[in-house]
């Protein structure tokens, strides 16, 4: 069966594959493509049901399971076998862990941006719940709308009020079914901090100062138990620093690809 995902690749070099975030598409990547793409192969994924990306329903994509491996499908029918570096963003990192569990022969380095390694609490469960049923009777900008105050800093939308505008653009066009489904399967997804200590992959763990969403607390946390990891955090950014502090982010994750 044709993957879902929808690969965009840039350049040539061992492959960085990028895994973008809730409710966004691989447009969050936009300025790491051009700081990378000299010495790296730049995969950026839309996955499925955003952006690009063929529409999905939760029945199709009940977890992250299935969502890592969709991507994988995606890779392998661009072909891109060699093993890559994932960076997965908030949702993207959910699926990265997934990832490592299904295909670990695959990754020669992890980047866990603005994520976490703990599954759901039943109240954060039910929240998702309550936000799929707005997607489906009211609409997408009514269910995401909330969203939107926690993840720019304020530093961020003084210096580039274009951030706003892109994101309500990005996120209000992703279609209702999509924001069901991927809500429904983050409530569904594995715990994975008892596991971290078993993931020897490289790794590299990016937090943001202002990040309510997934705090610099939890992330140092998820660094900690993972065996093989730096943690890094970026000032003035929330929960999207590859848009809000680009040239940091791009430092920090060309040092990393560097020392592999
Ligand atoms: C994301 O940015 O992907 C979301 O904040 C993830 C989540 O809702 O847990």
């Amino acid at each position: 069966m044709k993957p879902y995902s929808n690969i965009e690749i840039h350049g040539t070099g061992s492959p960085v594959v990028f895994l973008h975030g809730y409710p966004l598409n691989r447009s969050l990547w936009d300025n790491q493509v051009a700081a990378m793409k000299g010495r790296h192969q730049v995969i950026l994924v839309d996955l499925p049901g955003f952006g690009s990306s063929l529409p999905i329903s939760s029945e199709q994509f009940p977890d992250m399971a299935a969502f890592a491996s969709d991507v994988r499908q995606s890779l392998s029918a661009s072909s891109v076998d060699d093993p890559i570096v994932m960076v997965g963003l908030s949702m993207g990192g959910y699926i990265a862990l997934e990832f490592w569990r299904q295909f670990p022969e695959q990754l020669r380095g992890l980047v866990f941006c603005h994520t976490k390694s703990s599954a759901d609490t039943p109240e954060a469960k039910q929240n998702r719940v309550k936000t799929a049923a707005t997607a489906v009777s009211k609409g997408t900008s009514e269910a995401v709308a909330p969203m939107l105050e926690k993840l720019l800093s304020e530093c961020s939308r003084m210096n580039d009020p274009a951030l706003d505008g892109w994101l309500r653009e990005v996120m209000f066009s992703v279609p209702p079914k999509t924001i069901e489904a991927s809500l429904l399967a983050m409530a569904n997804r594995d715990d994975f901090d008892d596991r971290l200590s078993q993931i020897t992959t490289p790794s590299l763990v990016i937090a943001g100062t202002d990040d309510e969403i997934a705090t610099t607390e939890t992330m140092q946390k998820m660094s900690r138990g993972l065996p093989n990891s730096r943690f890094e955090v970026i000032h003035d950014a929330a929960h999207l620093s590859p848009k809000e502090q680009p040239d940091d982010f791009n430092d920090l994750l060309l040092e990393f690809l560097e020392s592999l």
